[in-house]
This record gives C-alpha cells, sequence and structure tokens, in this order.
C-alpha cells in the first residue's frame, strides 16, 4: 500500500478530539498551505479559509451546527467560505496576478480573462456560487489529505447553518458564504469511532474500465 492510502485508511471522521492538544503551526500552516495548492477550475480559488481558534467564538458557534461539540472542541476549526462577488473585478486580480507571477506583459492573457468573464459572469448568482462551492470542496478534501498524511485527525461537516455562520462571522459582508467545516486537532482515546470499521465500495463498485 502506498503512504497516502495508508493515511487516508489512518484517518477517519473523528468525533472527540483530545482537548487543549493543539496542532503546531508548522503543521496548520503546511495544511492550509496544501488547501492553497489545490487545483481549482480556471485556478481561480473562489474561497476563504476562515481559521479559528479562539475558543469563546467556537463555542458561540455550536449551537448553529445541530449542537456538534466537536465544532468547538478542536485545535482549529476551518470555515470554507465560498466567494458570492466573482464578477468581472474578481477575475481581472486574478488575470492580473499571473501576469505579474510570470512576468508577462499587461494584456497578455486577456482572451482567458475574457472567456472566465463570459463563462462565469453570465451564470445566475445561484449558479456561480455552487460553482465556487464544488472549488471549495477541492480544497476541503485535499486539506483532509495533507492533514491526514501529518498525522493530524480531522473531521468534515456539513451539518450546519450556513446563514447563521456567514452572521456570526460576518461573511456576506466579505463576499462569501459559509460552505463546509474542517475541524482540526488529535482524537481522543475514547472516541469509538476511530475504532469502526470502514465502510467503503468494492473496487468493482465504483470503477469501471473501459
Ligand atoms: C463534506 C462532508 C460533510 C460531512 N458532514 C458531517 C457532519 O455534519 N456531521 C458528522 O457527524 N459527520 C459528517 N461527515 C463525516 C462523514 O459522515 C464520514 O466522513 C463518513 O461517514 C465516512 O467515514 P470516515 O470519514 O470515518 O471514513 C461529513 C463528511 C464530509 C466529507
Amino acid at each position: 500500500m502506498s503512504k497516502i492510502t495508508d493515511s487516508l485508511a489512518w484517518r477517519y471522521a473523528t468525533h472527540k478530539f483530545i482537548k487543549d492538544k493543539e496542532i503546531s503551526e508548522a503543521d496548520l500552516s503546511n495544511i492550509l498551505e496544501a488547501g492553497n495548492l489545490a487545483a481549482t477550475a480556471y485556478g481561480l480559488q473562489p474561497f476563504t479559509f476562515v481559521v479559528i481558534t479562539d475558543q469563546a467564538l467556537k463555542d458561540s458557534l455550536v449551537p448553529h451546527a445541530y449542537g456538534q461539540q466537536h465544532v468547538a472542541d478542536n485545535s482549529a476549526l476551518v470555515v470554507l467560505a465560498a466567494a458570492t462577488n466573482i464578477d468581472e473585478a474578481y477575475i481581472t486580480e486574478y488575470t492580473s496576478r499571473i501576469e505579474k507571477v510570470r512576468n508577462l506583459p499587461a494584456g497578455s492573457v486577456d482572451g482567458f480573462k475574457d472567456a472566465m468573464v463570459g463563462d462565469l459572469t453570465n451564470r445566475t448568482p445561484e449558479a456561480r456560487l455552487a460553482w465556487a462551492q464544488k472549488q471549495a470542496y477541492i480544497a476541503l478534501g485535499t486539506m483532509m489529505a495533507a492533514a491526514s498524511e501529518l498525522q493530524v485527525d480531522n473531521h468534515a461537516l456539513e451539518g450546519f447553518n450556513p446563514d447563521a455562520f456567514d452572521e456570526a462571522l460576518g461573511l456576506t459582508a466579505k463576499g462569501l458564504h459559509a460552505t463546509v467545516l474542517l475541524a482540526l486537532g488529535y482524537r481522543a482515546p475514547e472516541d469509538e469511532w476511530q475504532h469502526m470499521a470502514k465502510v467503503r465500495k468494492n473496487p468493482e463498485q465504483i470503477i469501471e474500465y473501459r
């Protein structure tokens, strides 16, 4: 078995983290950088990672997550927030950055910019948000894999009220919408979920060769 599948077999949705056992800053920043390195459509990265370590703030979010206590009892809670403000200016910021990073003359990626603007700004706001949220999930999976590689336990959560999170974290005014959560920390010895066998499809059920 390769290392990556070892790490993925080791990870499980951790429901109880060791209280007060913190992830090192180096590991946390590595996990976040993995999210930053995740592929996204066009490379636009239409999301922000809101990293919450403040205990009082995490505690205040539990009622908006159906009482799921591990939203608060962890070392860090990452709220992956999708962009709601993808417009020509948002896209131009990106294409200008491409030109700068790659030392290209101004305007040299205008064709790419126009294609993105044409594609994305012609979608309804709902469809644009759905697209941005799909990109955020790629970052989620990448961060979960990276955390597992570092033996940092993790749990993704969709069971929360996104509008209440937006309100509590002031996301709407920033052009963001809470999409999915990632709790990080270290598994508590008493967390019974770690002993449960993984339930996955057989390869024949999930892979179809043609
Ligand atoms: C996007 C996503 C959202 C999830 N939301 C929740 C949640 O709100 N509450 C919960 O208890 N588990 C949640 N889970 C955990 C899954 O139930 C769990 O990953 C799945 O049963 C497979 O188990 P494993 O991760 O331990 O292998 C979520 C997982 C993912 C990937």
